[in-house]
């Protein structure tokens, strides 16, 4: 009786083994009323096409993967990624990239608002080898931004103009998530991609080691219909920290710089608890000992949605945990701090304002690496 798990498989279930000429990569977050719609709308669009669908989600709590899994067991092409304790659009196109053999990758957004009809177009480009990333472009002829307010209207358009300063690809619309490309390009980039907030083309682009042959097709950007947008203010803080680490990543983590940014806002708020308690008539120690934990506190928060949106610590147990175990590396850090600083002072003459310095410095990288893996452990 021969092992049943060596026996080969049906010849219909090999063929599924087979790698599609394209994986279309689909990131979503709370997308239950959209993902039927696209796996249509893309099946028909690339109907005559060897494909698949991998849809990456992370964590959905609408639905979203149930509506997924009833599509799958209807289709042989749908694939998903389910993670957990993470989020990331531009991670989890990366990991939906990464998944497949396919040697052409696209990524769409699931709410309809990128044009599934010129996937077709986009991969004819790159099957031809006339370019090795094509976007879908809303600021080429023929394309639009559709119902734009004013007001992100401009902040697209400025965001567009920041990203010259970190690739040089001649780009109208590098803030667009809807683009294809061909695994060797992808490769070229991916090591060096530095994951950060949802812009995952213009990171590609800023990435790649070798220049890429880039096409744009235009397209009409449309109005969602179910569901809301996941991007809110933050994104403009978390589109910064691409460009901080694509400048200057080599040298300093975007991450560190994010710290020490929200370190020095932290330094405003301890001197206004303590000029307010002074004005109130506290004494010196208290006023001092209080502003210090009230700027611990605000650090820690503004840490934990700024610098660490991707790992969020949410709900009343890890929250306090967190802001426990931050204030414990803090005070570490701040007896590392004063250590240092009169070690220099005293032993190595050190002026006043370059041991202060030192010590500071000591005690935020202290502070920064220790809570990285306390506090905010990955
Ligand atoms: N897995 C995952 N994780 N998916 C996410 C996350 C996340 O943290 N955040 C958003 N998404 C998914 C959404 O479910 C949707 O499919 C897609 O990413 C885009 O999110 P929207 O919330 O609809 O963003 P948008 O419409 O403001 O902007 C999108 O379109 C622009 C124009 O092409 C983004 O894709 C932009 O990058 C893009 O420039
Ligand atoms: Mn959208």
């Amino acid at each position: 009786m021969p092992d049943p798990e060596c026996v080969a498989p049906p010849a219909a279930l090999l063929s599924l083994h087979h790698p599609p000429e394209l994986a279309v990569i689909v990131p979503t977050f709370n997308e239950r009323d959209n993902v039927r719609a696209l796996t249509e709308a893309v099946a028909h669009a690339l109907s005559g096409t060897s494909f698949e669908i991998i849809f990456v989600d992370d964590d959905s709590s609408d639905g979203t993967r149930e509506v997924l899994s009833q599509i799958a067991a209807e289709r042989g092409n749908i694939r998903m990624i389910h993670r957990i304790g993470r989020r990331g659009l531009s991670t989890a196109v990366t990991e939906g990239m990464l998944s497949t053999t396919a040697p052409y990758v696209a990524v769409i957004d699931a709410d309809m608002q990128h044009d599934e009809r010129i996937l077709p177009d986009m991969l004819r480009l790159l099957r031809d080898g006339e370019a090795d990333l094509v976007i879908g472009s809303r600021y080429v002829e023929g394309g639009g931004i559709g119902e734009w307010d004013a007001k992100r209207a401009t902040v697209s358009s400025t965001a567009t103009k920041l990203a010259k300063l970190i690739t040089s690809a001649d780009i109208t619309d590098p803030m667009s998530g809807f683009f294809a490309i061909t695994r060797p390009a992808l490769n070229g980039a991916v090591r060096s991609l530095s994951g950060q907030g949802y812009k995952i083309l213009l990171d590609i682009a800023a990435s790649t080691q070798a220049p890429l042959r880039i096409r744009e097709l235009p397209y009409h950007f449309r109005t969602r219909q179910h569901g809301e947008s996941k991007l809110d203010a933050l994104i403009v803080w978390e589109y910064l920290l691409l460009l901080v680490d694509k400048l200057i990543g080599h040298i300093v983590p975007a991450r560190f710089v994010s710290f020490m940014f929200i370190g020095g806002l932290g330094v405003f708020v301890h001197m206004g608890v303590l000029g307010t308690m002074g004005a109130v008539g506290a004494s010196f120690l208290w006023a001092q000992a209080s502003a210090t934990i009230i700027a611990m506190v605000f650090n820690f928060f503004v840490n934990n949605t700024l610098t660490y949106r991707d790992r969020r610590l949410k709900g009343f147990v890890p929250v306090t945990r967190g802001l426990l175990t931050f204030m414990l590396v803090c005070a570490v850090g701040a007896f590392a701090n004063v250590g240092i600083a009169d070690y220099l002072f005293s032993d190595y003459h050190y002026g006043w304002l370059s041991a202060g310095l030192a010590g500071i410095l000591v005690g935020v990288v202290w502070n920064y690496a220790t809570s990285s893996v306390v506090t905010w452990r990955s």
